[in-house]
């Protein structure tokens, strides 16, 4: 047998995952910057399970069915784009003001399952580009290099997307008789950089993608969790002509384990004979093909818990903020007690999320990576591992999400040792 694989393979997006969890694992005595996980102490995985049958008698009313006809209905093949369209739909108008129809909504498993979906249904992978926010999550960019999907890398400032870059970017990719099809952006709390694109930033971009008729993928897991001031409207609470496909997770809300997210395709598909299908339902076809149906067993229990919130995912969030806020200055205060005084480093103070951005006066690479866990006993993620492109050697990502006080105090404290020497060993 040729057990050559595709070439893909052979690109180190394919790679970031499982080195860092080698790293990880190799070294279990280190502190860990490295994930992005929530943190277990707001799980109660035990008492959500009992949440089903919330679902079950809500269920019951809006179908008129009997409570056993809708038990034995969630151990069946179901319906491909889901069965808490409703209760999602009414999370989205209550939390964020985006009025989708349920019709609109495709429920997937995991954001990841709708990213696969969206690159798999909307390129053509011999004409169209990807553009991506840069540096960006992996789940997106490992994913188009595994479709063979174009990418074209958009640099960011300190505050996200510019939309002037991504014009310039639009122009060259069709300059070279490409199609750029669509743009995927974090807006809100980005991973990994942290950042949040202002307000006339995000009225300026999409009325650029309007113009030049290119989709926004706006993946929005993070936004909930703002720790200052009030959040911001999201590009898809702000879209009036379908610029915008949104990407829902309850990875972070919820708990990762459940494996629920969704999107929301609203916008019209035009077909033979002027036939009009919603995009959600055309996107169907691929759900059909991939998972067939997100587990109806799991939207059950993601059923009860937004019943449970009275339709509000912002509710059931809320009593988390305290912990992921102090965490944040938590990680802050002992960065800048222990590394405020050292020429070159810059920290960002990210307004909300899971991570935070360090810029060293020296490249952070795979050695840098090791040595740290090795001989210093932490873990943190080279930035440039999120990157298409040079320019983040630089920098670090942290994640305050998943740590506790005195593994704050003892990891940075580690890091900045390593920090301190490394600059003291360079001429
Ligand atoms: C930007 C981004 N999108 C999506 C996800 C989560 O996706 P899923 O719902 O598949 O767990 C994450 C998790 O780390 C993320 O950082």
């Amino acid at each position: 047998m040729d057990l050559r694989l595709k070439s893909c393979f052979r690109d180190p997006l394919l790679e970031v995952m499982n080195f860092l969890n080698e790293v990880v694992l190799r070294y279990p005595a280190a502190v860990s910057f490295a994930p992005g996980r929530p943190a277990e102490r707001h799980f109660d995985v035990e008492r959500s399970l009992g949440l089903a049958p919330l679902f079950v008698e809500h269920r019951t009313a809006a179908t008129g069915w009997s409570p056993r006809a809708v038990w034995n209905d969630l151990g069946q093949y179901n319906k491909t784009n889901g069965i808490i369209n409703d209760l999602i739909a009414r999370h989205l108008e209550l939390d964020e003001g985006i009025r989708a129809s349920p019709a609109s909504i495709v429920v997937t498993h995991g954001c990841q399952e709708g990213m696969t979906i969206l690159l798999m249904a909307l390129f053509n992978p011999a004409e169209d580009v990807l553009l991506v926010s840069d540096p960006t999550y992996i789940g997106i960019t490992g994913l188009a290099a595994i479709l063979g999907i174009e990418m074209v890398p958009v640099a960011t400032g300190d505050d996200g997307l510019e939309p002037a870059a991504v014009a310039a970017a639009i122009e060259a990719v069709l300059a070279r008789g490409k199609r750029p099809r669509a743009l995927y952006d974090i807006p809100d709390f980005n991973n990994p950089l942290g950042t949040r694109m202002p307000i006339a930033a995000r009225h300026a971009l999409l009325a650029l993608l309007r113009e030049r008729e290119v989709f926004l993928f706006e993946d929005n897991p993070y936004g909930m969790f703002s720790y200052d001031g009030d959040p911001l409207p999201t590009l898809k609470a702000l879209d009036e002509h379908g610029v915008v496909v949104y990407m829902g997770s309850f990875a972070k809300t919820l708990y990762p384990g459940l494996r629920a997210g969704y999107l929301v395709a609203d916008q019209e598909v035009v077909g033979e004979g002027a036939t009009r299908t919603p995009l959600a339902a055309e996107l169907s076809k691929v759900k059909s093909l991939t998972t067939v149906t997100t587990s109806p067993v799991v939207q059950a229990v993601v059923g009860g818990l937004l019943l449970e919130g009275e339709g509000s995912v912002r509710g059931l969030v809320r009593g988390k903020l305290p912990f992921y806020r102090a965490n944040r200055d938590r990680m802050l205060a002992a960065l800048e007690e222990r590394l405020g005084d050292v020429p070159g480093v810059r920290i960002n103070r990210p307004a909300g999320g899971f991570f935070l951005t360090v810029e060293l006066p020296f490249p952070f690479d795979d050695e840098c990576l090791q040595t740290c866990a090795r001989d210093y006993g932490v873990i943190v993620c080279p930035m440039s591992f999120f990157s298409l492109s040079a320019g983040r050697e630089h920098q670090v990502r942290l994640s305050f999400s998943y740590v506790t006080e005195e593994q704050i105090a003892e990891g940075i404290g580690r890091f900045a040792r390593f920090v301190r020497d490394r600059v003291a060993a360079t001429p």
